[in-house]
């Protein structure tokens, strides 16, 4: 009598707990997917996305390719990620807001390029991004300027690409705009560095001594030949290729590491030239 009482009311217990949590889980509502908004917070800088049209132009004028490793720092919702794989090249966003990376995540699936375009949640000024061959950005001064000293140590050559903002008394090698006309309303400036070469010091030569000095991809400095001193004009860097003028000579070459090899002309006539890096130790990175 007692056990039939106490599983009778066993059983109501459990049928209205039943109900009472089929009930709960229809007032839940659906759950909605996440919308991004422009201008949204970000940790460091809100969401804005770049257009179509620049983020195209951002990729031709650091030419990549399916051989590139390209990486975006802040990636948004992907698009720049997801353009990069379109062009074959092996692509990570990294971002901080979890929602977004699931976003680009389902955008980069939709465009059929999940294989080649990858995004991770994480904070940019915490992450590795030595393995880009290009890095992107759309960011804002003062994060560049926070991020060049680690830009700088990448493998020369790397070619770094900004939505409009600059890198400080860094000047870039090259700048490209799109207008109304292609479809851009705003942030349309890409600016292109390429690292330089770390190549301060003095280099000896069969024919005498270059003593150059680096700022950013400028080069200044002399080149002295017995009891004459020149001065080097027109120093550049090109990642690894350095050019100059020296007395009348036009100098090309590319550097590694403690050796410049290259061709130089004088007049009519083109030979090849080499230099050594004497009293310093190798850069750590070149
Ligand atoms: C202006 S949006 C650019 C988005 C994308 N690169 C583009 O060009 O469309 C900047 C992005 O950086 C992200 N962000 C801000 N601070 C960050 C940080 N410390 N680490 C990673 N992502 C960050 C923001 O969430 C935002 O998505």
């Amino acid at each position: 009598m007692f056990a039939s009482r106490f599983m009778r009311q066993s059983l109501q217990a459990m049928l209205l707990s039943v109900f009472a949590a089929g009930a709960f889980a229809q007032a839940q509502p659906a759950q909605i997917p996440f919308e991004p908004s422009v201008g949204q917070d970000g940790k460091d800088v809100v969401w804005v996305p770049t257009q179509q049209v620049l983020v195209d132009k951002m990729l031709d004028i650091a030419k990549v390719t399916a051989s590139d490793i390209v990486i975006d720092l802040g990636s948004g919702d992907g698009i720049t990620v997801i353009t990069a794989a379109r062009r074959g090249a092996r692509a990570l966003g990294i971002e901080f807001n979890p929602d977004m990376v699931e976003l680009s995540t389902r955008n980069a699936e939709r465009s059929g390029v999940s294989a080649k375009a990858k995004f991770v949640k994480a904070d940019l000024f915490e992450s590795d991004f030595s393995q880009a061959t290009v890095i992107t950005m759309f960011l804002l001064p003062d994060i560049n300027l926070k991020l060049r000293p680690k830009i700088l140590d990448l493998k020369p050559g790397t070619r770094i690409v900004s939505n409009t903002f600059t890198m400080g008394e860094w000047k870039d090698d090259e700048t490209a705009t799109v207008d109304e006309k292609d479809g851009c309303t705003n942030y349309c400036t890409a600016h292109l560095w390429i690292v330089p070469a770390k190549m301060e010091g003095t280099w000896k030569m069969p024919q005498g001594e270059l003593t150059l000095k680096q700022s950013f991809q400028m080069v200044t400095g002399t080149f002295k030949t017995g009891h004459n001193t020149t001065p080097i004009t027109n120093g550049r860097l090109r990642g690894d290729k350095l050019s100059f003028t020296a007395g009348g000579a036009e100098y090309n070459g590319r550097v590694n590491g403690n050796s410049i090899a290259g061709m130089v002309k004088a007049g009519s006539k083109v030979v090849a030239w080499s230099a050594i890096r004497s009293g310093k130790p190798a850069p750590a990175k070149n």
